[in-house]
């Protein structure tokens, strides 16, 4: 098929010159027919697609884009499926007046599978993104590499992945997943910085059910080996999941309206609303004072974040940690805030990778970061420890050490042990951290503690009940009283909750101008 199109789209092309007389009208007039035709596509190819619940890539980009913004590059380019474009749409347009560049598979040519010109343009469109400090938004509905093109197609993926790496903490990468994004290919939706996924119509997988059913005897469908809802909320893949294509694309807009261009630019700041001021009292009633008593931080970071708007990261993974982006007095913030109703807030694997990967972009990209500390701990367990817990818990501690934007630590209720320590405490080297009268840290919660200290005492007595009771209440009152931390300076302010809001927007103010200098490196060896 592939070879009578390239003829049929040859022969469709051919200038209208070479056969009429040539005038300048006549130039134009081909010219502009010509683009429509390609642009337009074959119509069964687009009737496909929209059956296959999908859009094509140039409605998808009426969508992402600025009305009338877009600029393409390379309509012409060919490659083996003789069909111009080579299956994907590139080049550059605006999201609210701010320049993006973007590439968007055409599954409507050769299955948008990538080729060696297919892959030459992404890669031109990803140079002139880093050359000018734009964004990258790229579009996937691809059957991965070109079958015909062999080693050429693998080369065309490498060459993409090295400039992902290249472009990564230089300028944002957004990957949307719109159909299948098999094999290899699905390495650059997990190079970028956030992926997108869209509910029944988008797949990542490294091999398909088929090789898996071929290789392993297990029979699962598209939708469970590498659907939107388990790559949201089990594997941690896609960061945001959407119904469909409308409201994905919407909300790659909403995402980009929080991003810097680079990483030399600030993220778009809107007015200062007065947050500095601004009394919450509602904050005073939603943390229960009792320390296992759950609520959901999401009204805490409500009350806390301009608007009570935010965009949160991963909301369906790892739920236990919440990661958000929002804003503070009309600035750009991320906030990072352990959640008491899953799993009482404990940092586990997931948790700790979630919250290491969303740190280290804020930290790439001048992002401050803003951390609700309420945390019981580490998730105790076989599962976790074999999994690699302190493996993976030692990102998200790596992650905050070596963050050098500004840093604000809310500490709420609890904080313990090894999870205090990672939740951005003073030791790791937060610029300002506050405290609620209600905040217990300690190396344990004080029942554990007790237990331990006073095994034999606790054995041996008459009322083992009221012993307890008592030396907690002692642990309590000498080492985990609000007031303990502060007066070692490592907490810098025990502050009424409902200036919480306040607090945060005024140390951000008195942290703008933050600068550090580190030493200089090759890059550090995180542990990943
Ligand atoms: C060439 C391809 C293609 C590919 C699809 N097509 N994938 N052509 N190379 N990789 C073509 C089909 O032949 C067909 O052409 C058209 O695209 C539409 O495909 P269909 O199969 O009809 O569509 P659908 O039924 O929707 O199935 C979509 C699909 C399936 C699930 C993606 O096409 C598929 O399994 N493709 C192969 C996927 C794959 O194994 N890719 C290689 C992965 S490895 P016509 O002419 O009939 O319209 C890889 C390595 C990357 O990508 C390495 C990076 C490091």
């Amino acid at each position: 098929t592939s070879e009578l199109d390239f003829v049929a789209v040859r022969r469709s092309a051919e200038p209208a010159a070479a056969t009429a007389e040539r005038s300048m009208a006549g130039l134009r007039d081909e010219h502009g027919r010509q683009r429509s035709r390609i642009a337009a596509g074959r119509p069964e190819a687009v009737a496909r697609q929209h059956k296959l619940g999908k859009l094509t890539a140039r409605e998808r980009l009426d969508l992402l884009l600025d009305v009338g913004s877009f600029v393409e590059v390379d309509l012409y380019r060919r490659g083996t499926t003789g069909a111009h474009t080579d299956g994907v749409v590139a080049g550059s347009g605006t999201v609210d007046g701010r320049r993006v560049f973007v590439y968007a598979q055409d599954f409507t040519i050769s299955g948008g599978s990538l080729g060696a010109a297919h892959a030459a343009k992404i890669q031109k469109v990803m140079d002139l993104a880093v050359s000018t400090g734009s964004p990258i938004v790229a579009l996937n509905d691809s059957g991965g590499a070109r079958i015909q093109e062999g080693v050429l197609a693998l080369h065309g993926y490498g060459g993409i992945f090295r400039r992902q790496v290249a472009a990564s903490g230089v300028v944002p990468q957004i990957a949307v997943v719109l159909g299948p994004s098999a094999g290899g290919a699905a390495y650059s939706p997990a190079l970028a910085d956030f992926t997108f996924m869209v509910r029944d119509t988008a797949q990542m997988y490294l091999t398909g059910p088929d090789v898996v059913a071929q290789v392993t005897g297990e029979r699962v469908s598209h939708a469970d080996l590498g659907g939107a809802d388990v790559h949201g909320s089990r594997s941690g893949v896609a960061s945001f999941v959407h119904d469909d294509e409308p409201s994905c694309l919407a909300g790659v807009r909403e995402l980009l309206s929080l991003l810097p261009s680079n990483n030399l630019e600030p993220p778009p700041a809107l007015p200062a609303c007065g947050a500095s001021t601004d009394h919450r009292p509602r904050l005073a009633e939603i943390v229960p004072v009792e320390p296992n008593k759950p609520y959901d931080i999401r009204s805490v970071l409500a009350e806390v974040v301009d608007d009570g708007d935010y965009l949160e990261v991963h909301e369906h993974w790892a739920r236990n940690v919440v990661c958000a982006l929002a804003r503070v007095d009309g600035r750009v913030v991320g906030v990072v805030g352990n959640q008491p109703v899953v799993l009482a807030g404990v940092l586990d694997i997931a948790a700790s990778q979630k919250a290491a990967r969303f740190v280290r972009f804020c930290d790439a990209f001048g992002i401050p970061l803003v951390s609700l500390v309420d945390v019981p701990g580490f998730l105790p367990g076989t599962e976790q420890e074999l999994g690699g817990a302190i493996r993976h818990g030692a990102k998200l501690l790596y992650a905050y050490c070596e963050a050098t934007v500004p840093r604000v630590q809310v500490i709420l209720r609890k904080a313990y042990g090894g999870a205090y320590i990672v939740m951005d405490s003073r030791s790791v080297g937060t610029d300002l951290s506050l405290a609620w009268p209600t905040n217990e840290i300690a190396v344990m919660g004080a029942e554990g503690a007790v237990n331990l200290l006073h095994r034999r005492e606790l054995a041996a007595a008459e009322d083992p009940a009221r012993l307890r009771a008592a030396l907690v209440a002692d642990y309590r009152s000498e080492l985990m009283h609000p007031y303990h931390a502060a007066e070692h300076g490592l907490v810098d302010d025990v502050i009424d909750p409902v200036e919480t809001r306040a607090a945060i927007a005024r140390g951000l103010a008195v942290l703008r101008d933050k600068r550090a200098e580190t030493p200089r490196r090759k890059h550090g060896n995180a542990p990943l």
